[in-house]
Formats: structure tokens, sequence, C-alpha cells
């Protein structure tokens, strides 16, 4: 009873006719880049992919360079880092903390109701209500995790991530609260684990055009096959 299910978010993707929102898309790139990507690594990703968001190829070939990529080279067993260029994926992260920080690439499609989730994930932090600890006084959050209801086990090891308006710079004239950040980010996660959604959707709709015209042609065909049996 404790444990919430996600909070209701519209996203611009949602529905037959949504489509990405680059902007936002690009906003929620920034959120990961400079809070999550402290922890969570985006391995999916290749830093030309982000062209599809609307980057042009000097604005990827910059950040790409400001990444470090490791690679392991089998002949010496060293790993030698070079300096990220278009075709390289996010490097791995690592990290210190508690907890291990999943890959965020596929998370919105790893958990029910992803985007939803994320969000509220992200904006859930919030002190133990009382009733849970007369309830439950084991359940008491230990030391290092952190109390959020969106949670499955309801104590997660992440630190809340975004605890202040205008922790990141918005650039775009849209005022960077932390639900508007947190929508953002999960905007922008649902294109990384499905970039190529918006295509999807306008094939489907080419699709059905193709089917209500070869239903039509269909029955034309049946009209002339049994025209004279009438
Ligand atoms: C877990 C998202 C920032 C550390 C997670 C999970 C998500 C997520 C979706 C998975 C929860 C689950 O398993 O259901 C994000 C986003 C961030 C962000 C979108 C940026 C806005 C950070 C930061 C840190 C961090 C900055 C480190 C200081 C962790 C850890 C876990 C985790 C340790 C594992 C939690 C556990 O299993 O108890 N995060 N995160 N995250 N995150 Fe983050």
């Amino acid at each position: 009873v404790f444990h919430k299910h996600p909070k209701e978010v519209e996203f611009a993707s949602n529905g037959a006719f949504g489509r990405f929102d680059n902007q936002q898309l690009q906003r929620g790139f920034k959120v990961y880049k400079e809070v999550c990507a402290n922890c969570h690594s985006l391995k999916h990703v290749t830093f030309r992919d982000l062209k599809a968001i609307g980057y042009n190829d000097d604005e990827v070939k910059a950040i790409a360079k400001g990444y470090q990529i490791p690679v392991y080279d089998p002949a010496t067993g060293e790993v030698k880092t070079h300096e990220g260029l278009a075709k390289d994926h996010f490097p791995p992260v690592v990290y210190a903390g508690q907890g291990v920080p999943p890959d965020l690439s596929l998370v919105t499609k790893a958990r029910h109701e992803g985007p939803a989730y994320v969000y509220s994930l992200l904006t859930g932090y919030a002190q133990q209500p009382a009733e849970l600890l007369k309830q439950f006084p084991d359940a008491k959050t230990p030391e290092g995790l952190h109390y959020n209801p969106y949670f499955a086990n309801l104590n997660i090891a992440m630190p809340q991530p975004l605890t202040a308006d205008d922790q990141v710079t918005y650039t775009d004239g849209t005022k960077a609260t932390v639900d508007q950040m947190a929508k953002d980010v999960s905007a922008f996660l649902i294109w990384t684990a499905e970039p190529k959604l918006d295509k999807r959707k306008q094939t489907g709709w080419a699709v059905l055009g193709f089917l209500l015209f070869a239903t039509v042609l269909a029955y034309m065909a049946y009209r002339n096959v049994w025209a004279e049996k009438k």
C-alpha cells in the first residue's frame, strides 16, 4: 500500500499522433549529461545518434570530444583511452557510491510504465510516512538509502538527483524547474530506448493507408468477379 503507482504524465511522443519534441529532447540530454551521467552510462547510444534530435555535425563532434573512450587492447591487455569521436558510444561510468546505477539507455522499456516511472522516481523523494513506520518499524530507511515510494522496495540507493530549480541551465527559454527537468530527461530516455519511434508511427499510418486501399481494391474485384452471377 505504500508503494505508489507512477504519476500521470503526458509526453509529446505519446499516442498514435505523438511525435518527439526535439527542443525537449535536447533539454533532457542536457539534464542527462550534467546530472545523471555522473553515475549512469548510456551505452547503447552513440554520439552521432544525437543528430536525430537536432544537433549538427560540429555540435556532435564537440559533445564527443568531451568524453574519454576506453579501448581494451587484447594484444597487451592494456586499456587505453582516446578522445570521443562521433561514432563512439557513450562510455562506461565508474561509480564509487552505494548501489549499482543501471545503464539508462533502455530503462524506460525495462520498467512498467517506464517514462512515467522515471519521472515519478525523480520527483518522488519524500519523508517516510509515520504510518509506514508504525506498521513496519523494520522498514525504516537504512543509512545511505533514500525513501522513495515509487521505487519497488521503497528505499533506493540513488540520492535525489534533481534537487533545485535551475540546476541545469536551459538556453531555450524554458524554466528549469525540478518538475520540468524530470519530465525532459524522461522524454530523452524514451528517445534513447526507441529512437525510431516517430518512424515506426509514420510507417504505421502508411501501412493503414495501403490496407484501406487494398480493401477497396479487393471489394471492387469481388464485385467484378461475381457480377454475372447476380
Ligand atoms: C537507479 C535514473 C541520477 C545513482 C536509477 C534508476 C533510474 C535512475 C531510472 C533505476 C531505478 C530502478 O531500478 O527501478 C536516474 C536519472 C538521473 C539519475 C534520470 C538524472 C536525473 C543519478 C545520480 C546518481 C545515481 C546523479 C549518483 C549520485 C543511482 C543508483 C541507482 C540508480 C546507485 C541504483 C539504485 C538501487 O538499486 O537502489 N537511477 N538517475 N543516479 N541511480 Fe540514478
